[in-house]
């Protein structure tokens, strides 16, 4: 059954270019923790109790430069696409209250007008709002009102618009830009973060009014604030003490300290859950990653995507990680780099291994020191411990892999469309140091390979593969190739 409608909505203003970035993508696209600005702004939205389910909120996001890219990131992202949101085009960017009245004057403006909504304004550039500010920003409007506005007071209000009052501590009379402020009015430290909570008809109507004479030429969604003022209407105050909360992106500087902020988020709260970091200063996590209790995580650790990593387990300095899945106790060693993988429980791997995409080591197992994996599977107990590479190969379980052992994938052609062949390894195999298999090639369970074999054809089980020439030793020949002992040379001094 449906939830009937909450007389709540949400815009979000994200279709300028954001010129201060120097970057074609759209601002709204630029990530922190490995998601687009965008996404955290959204998520914030699904994250606070509203009351109602997240997905009945109607969301408008206003879109314009590289409309396509920010629709199609936002229908695409499985948590995202859940959400009801409404694309408003603006077809070219000429300030915020521009912008607002594209959404006010769409479809989804004048359902709001109807449904007597608040409509709640964000911008989309500002990803480290928190759920709490959204559901305090949210409670409803008294009767009769017609904004409630979040205001912050910021040690260096520079480039926000400053919340201009009648007096010191007196009502709010309205918001002057940067680029319009006096100096009296720019030494204001109480700035407006475009964060609103709006009477919908008093929105729309307002919008309709406003005009562009400023110094940017541009329609001020701040003049409403003015405008309810004029008409002696009761304008409420949010302020908000934690001004992490609302830094805004609009330089890539400004980009990577929110960055910085969001990772320490994100640290924080597994360190409150139990992670423990060597130096959390240096290590980066995405807000998407799993961690669990009892995981140490050393200098310079870096974890992406989907990256899971299970209880107990610990990451050595400079490991990095994306879209890996991590079980329960396992050790990985320095320098380590991983991609769309998974490593089983107890298992060790590193240091400098490289686990390429679609590579599944199984649980004990050991993945030692300049070892490269891509397409491979490696049974539990089986040990590939030095300097070896095994692509698109199957490996059993309690398998040894000696030292500098090449699967030879890849023979130069294509065939069918399809350039590599498959090695598999069976159960118990004993493979000696510096051997290869040239592919495709099967050893079957329990073989031994002699060091130096090069494999060209099937091994059958229990058997054992010797394939390198013969040794000859030619009695005391060494002294042939041994330059003759110089005689002592007379000095010239003498
Ligand atoms: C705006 C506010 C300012 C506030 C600051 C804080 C106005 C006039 N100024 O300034 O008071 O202190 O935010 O965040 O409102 N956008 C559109 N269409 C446009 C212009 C902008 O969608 O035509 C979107 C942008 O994509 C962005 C948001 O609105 O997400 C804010 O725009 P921006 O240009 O960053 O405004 P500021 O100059 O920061
Ligand atoms: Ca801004």
């Amino acid at each position: 059954m449906k939830k009937k409608h909450s007389s709540f909505g949400v815009m979000i203003l994200a279709a300028g270019q954001g010129k201060r970035m120097r970057s074609n993508l759209p601002k709204v696209l630029h990530e922190i923790g490995g998601k687009p600005l965008l996404y955290h702004v959204l998520s914030a939205v699904g994250a606070a109790k509203q009351g109602v389910d997240v997905s009945q909120v109607p969301v408008a996001i206003v879109v314009g430069h590289q409309r396509e890219a920010v629709e199609k990131f936002v229908q695409e992202d499985p948590v995202l696409s859940l959400m009801d949101i409404t694309f408003v085009h603006q077809p070219e960017q000429r300030g915020t209250g521009h912008a607002a009245r594209f959404a006010m004057d769409s479809e989804w403006g004048e359902q709001r007008v109807k449904e007597k909504a608040a409509v709640l304004v964000l911008p989309g550039d500002l990803p480290l709002i928190s759920p709490s500010l959204i559901e305090q920003m949210s409670s409803p409007l008294g009767r009769g009102d017609a904004l409630k506005l979040l205001t912050c007071d910021l040690p260096d209000p520079t480039g926000y618009g400053r919340v201009v009052r009648r007096g010191k501590q007196g009502s709010v009379m309205r918001i002057v830009e940067e680029k319009d402020a006096t100096m009296r009015e720019k030494a204001i430290r109480e700035v407006a973060l475009s964060i609103y909570l709006f009477d919908a008809a008093f929105l729309q109507v307002g919008l309709r009014k406003i005009s562009n004479k400023n110094s940017q030429a541009e329609y001020y969604l701040t003049d409403l604030i003015s405008q309810a003022a004029a008409r002696r209407k009761k304008i409420n105050v949010l302020k908000w003490a934690d001004h992490e909360d609302l830094r805004g992106v609009n330089d890539p500087w400004e980009l990577a300290l929110a960055g910085r902020i969001l990772n320490e988020r994100v640290l924080r709260s597994w360190a409150m859950k139990g992670v423990l970091f060597v130096d959390p200063w240096t290590v980066r996590i995405d807000s998407s990653v799993i961690l669990s209790e009892g995981v140490v995580l050393h200098p310079g650790v870096i974890l992406t995507g989907t990256t899971e990593i299970a209880a107990g387990s610990e990451l050595g300095p400079n490991v990095v990680l994306k879209n890996v899945q991590v079980g329960q106790g396992v050790k990985i060693k320095a320098g380590t780099v991983a991609e769309d993988s998974v490593i089983g429980a107890q298992t060790q791997v590193g240091p400098y291994a490289h686990l390429r995409p679609d590579s599944k080591v199984g649980s004990r197992a050991k993945i030692g020191n300049f070892v490269e994996l891509k397409k491979a599977v490696i049974g539990d107990g089986s040990s590939v411990a030095h300097l070896s590479y095994l692509g698109d190969a199957e490996v059993g379980r309690n398998v040894n892999i000696g030292c500098g052992f090449v699967t030879c994938n890849y023979d130069g052609r294509v065939i069918n469309g399809q350039r590599k062949h498959k090695t598999i390894i069976e159960d118990e195999v004993f493979m000696g140091s510096d051997c290869q298999a040239v592919a495709p090639v099967r050893i079957g369970k329990g073989a031994f390979v002699a060091s130096g074999s090069t494999i060209t054809r099937d091994v059958p089980s229990g058997d054992l593969a010797i394939a390198r020439s013969k040794q000859v030793n030619k009695t005391g020949y060494a002294a042939r190739f041994r330059p003759a002992p110089s005689t002592p040379k007379e000095s010239k001094g003498e």
